[in-house]
């Protein structure tokens, strides 16, 4: 399988910081999959996304985006095929419009002005915000301004887009809409890989790939179903397993083993009617 990351013995340190954010942290994530970073605060999440975007030079170890190393020769074409959506919905506007928001990455591609209303036009339809265009960004609410962050950023066309906590700050109705968005996004464009740092670990048991960061090391990762049957270690980093998981292990308690593929609560239970 082709990766789209590969970190080997990463580790980078703060400024004036007295430990190390990351610390020899290694793992790969696969072209086209969907992985989930989880972790309590300040286990090194952001760290990590800041350096796979090339904000955070001087870093340890090896980091190689879609086959390339990370280095200061690569960064610049890098950075256009990694996006990120932060945490916070009005740390991320630019433009004085919605359109022009989503414009902007396209601006420093020099693309030319017709192609550019295209494109808006066409991202902006996608994540629901085409009503909007004119609307001043203070003006929208936290699940809107994140759709517009979600529409600049897949209007660049990105291989890999990061997902910072980007829905954590809003109300339950706004991250439902901003997942299935997601997941829409994600159905329609397979080769995208999405790699989503999260406090959802129903959203973490959907994943392909969990990566569980503990003090800025990798203390578990792969399939949700192998990941969460460490339910001792994840407690240890101030971490639940999630509810599907807690519950097949219940039922392996009395004796009723379920296959690893099922990964939610709707085809397991198509699987115990049958
Ligand atoms: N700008 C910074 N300067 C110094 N230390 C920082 C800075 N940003 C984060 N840290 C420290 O680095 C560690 C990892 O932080 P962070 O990557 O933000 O964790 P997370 O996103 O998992 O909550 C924490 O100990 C945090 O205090
Ligand atoms: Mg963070």
């Amino acid at each position: 399988m082709e990766k789209a990351i590969e970190v080997n013995g990463l580790s980078y340190s703060y400024q004036g910081g007295d430990k190390k954010a990351l610390d020899g942290v290694s793992f790969s994530v696969d072209r086209g999959s969907y992985t989930c970073i989880i972790g309590h605060n300040g286990s090194g999440k952001s760290t990590l996304a800041k350096v796979l975007i090339g904000l955070l030079g001087g870093f340890k170890g090896e980091v190689k985006l879609l086959g390339e190393p990370l280095n200061r020769r690569t960064i610049v074409s890098l950075r256009r095929r990694v996006g990120i959506v932060f945490q916070n919905p009005d740390n991320q506007f630019v433009g004085s419009t919605v359109g022009d928001d989503i414009a902007f990455g396209l601006e420093n591609l020099a693309m030319p002005q017709s192609e550019m209303a295209k494109t808006v036009h066409e991202f902006a339809l996608a994540t629901g915000m085409e009503k909007e265009l004119e609307v001043e960004p203070s003006s929208l609410s936290g699940g809107q301004k994140q759709r517009v962050a979600l529409a600049g950023v897949l209007a660049m066309s990105p291989d890999i887009m990061i997902l910072d906590e980007a829905t954590s700050m809003l109300d339950p109705k706004g991250k439902g809409e901003i997942d299935s968005l997601i997941h829409k996004i994600k159905k329609s464009k397979p080769e995208l890989t999405i790699l989503s740092i999260t406090h959802d670990l129903e959203e973490a048991s959907h994943a392909d790939q969990v990566i569980v960061l503990n003090e800025g090391k990798v203390l578990l990762s792969g399939e949700p179903s192998a990941v969460f049957e460490y339910e001792e270690e994840l407690r240890e980093a101030h971490l639940e397993v999630p509810f599907l998981y807690r519950f097949i292990r219940a039922l392996k308690q009395e004796g009723i083993e379920v296959p690893p593929s099922l990964n939610s609560l709707e085809s397991l239970e198509e699987y115990l009617c049958r």
